[in-house]
């Protein structure tokens, strides 16, 4: 991830699937009084204080999040006013937990991260040994997404190949899979979870311009930060011509002033609501 405050700025995206999974799913989360909530992956705060928060029971105990980005973590930090919200620095694929988390959390959250991590199933193991015994955890993330086949062709090229060397790990470990609803339950079921819903939505963005979508890719792709400053635009306009080429990707010409060309991108997203049964 890139600075906390340009993804702030470019991640309606991210924040439109955050609300759609609260307004759809949230429903599903059974809650008792003073509970400790986790949200995995907070990034700048902005989906778990704008969007998560209004919608858990008011008198809830402490809501943690947590996120392998110090940046991030200090980010949502300096925009938090709750007494009852904190931000702490927590890898989810780390070998030990902290040990003050183990069988802490009542209800554990994470939107749009866990795509980010190829550890699937240190990462699921670590959710399960923090939840209290009967907890139960809501998770939404990519399974796959044409930026990803981007960045495999962006990889190929000799430009850019020097930079992207390690592609596989920022790539969603079920962009291939033809079955990723099965691969996901057949780990939750590994870790002791009991699955009540592992869904694949079919989920469509429309971002309102090119430039937009330049902005968008610069504040999430991790190679940027890898590239010397006098190339960042290039890499961004390689970006965008293969954005044209897919032919997963529409491209709609406007009729206004500007013929502004919105751009309809089509991705899959998991919604995972599973439990940790006593
Ligand atoms: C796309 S942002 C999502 C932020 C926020 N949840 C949202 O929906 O806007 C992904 C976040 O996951 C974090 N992340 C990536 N790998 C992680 C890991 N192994 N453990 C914890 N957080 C991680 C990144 O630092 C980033 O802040």
């Amino acid at each position: 991830m890139n600075e906390a405050s340009l993804y702030s700025k470019y991640s309606g995206l991210q924040k439109t699937d955050a609300k759609f999974v609260v307004d759809n799913y949230l429903r599903l989360v059974k809650w008792k009084s003073h509970e400790k909530i986790l949200d995995v992956g907070s990034g700048d705060g902005d989906v778990l204080l704008e969007i998560l928060l209004p919608g858990l029971p008011p008198d809830f105990h402490r809501l943690v999040g947590t996120d392998v980005s110090d940046d991030m973590v200090r980010h949502a930090r300096n925009k938090c006013k709750h007494s009852k919200v904190d931000f702490v620095p927590l890898d989810i694929a780390t070998s030990s937990i902290p040990p003050e988390f183990y069988e802490y959390f009542d209800h554990i959250f994470s939107f749009y991260c866990l795509h980010w991590v190829p550890e699937q199933r240190r990462a699921m193991k670590n959710m399960f040994d923090m939840l209290t015994p009967g907890g139960d955890m809501l998770l939404a993330f990519l399974a796959s997404n044409p930026i990803y086949d981007i960045y495999e062709n962006m990889a190929k090229s000799n430009k850019w190949a020097p930079y992207m060397h390690n592609v596989k790990k920022y790539i969603s470990p079920y962009h291939h899979s033809e079955h990723p609803e099965n691969e996901l339950e057949d780990i939750l079921k590994k870790e002791g979870f009991v699955s009540h819903l592992c869904r694949v939505e079919d989920r469509t963005y429309t971002f309102p311009s090119f430039q937009i979508l330049s902005k968008s890719v610069a504040a999430v792709n991790p190679f940027i930060k890898k590239l010397p400053d006098d190339e960042v635009d290039n890499y961004i306009q390689d970006y965008v011509k293969e954005v044209r080429k897919l032919e997963s990707i529409t491209v709609e010409t406007c009729n206004n002033n500007d013929n502004e060309e919105k751009v309809h991108v089509p991705y899959k997203l998991f919604v995972v609501f599973a439990s940790k049964v006593v």
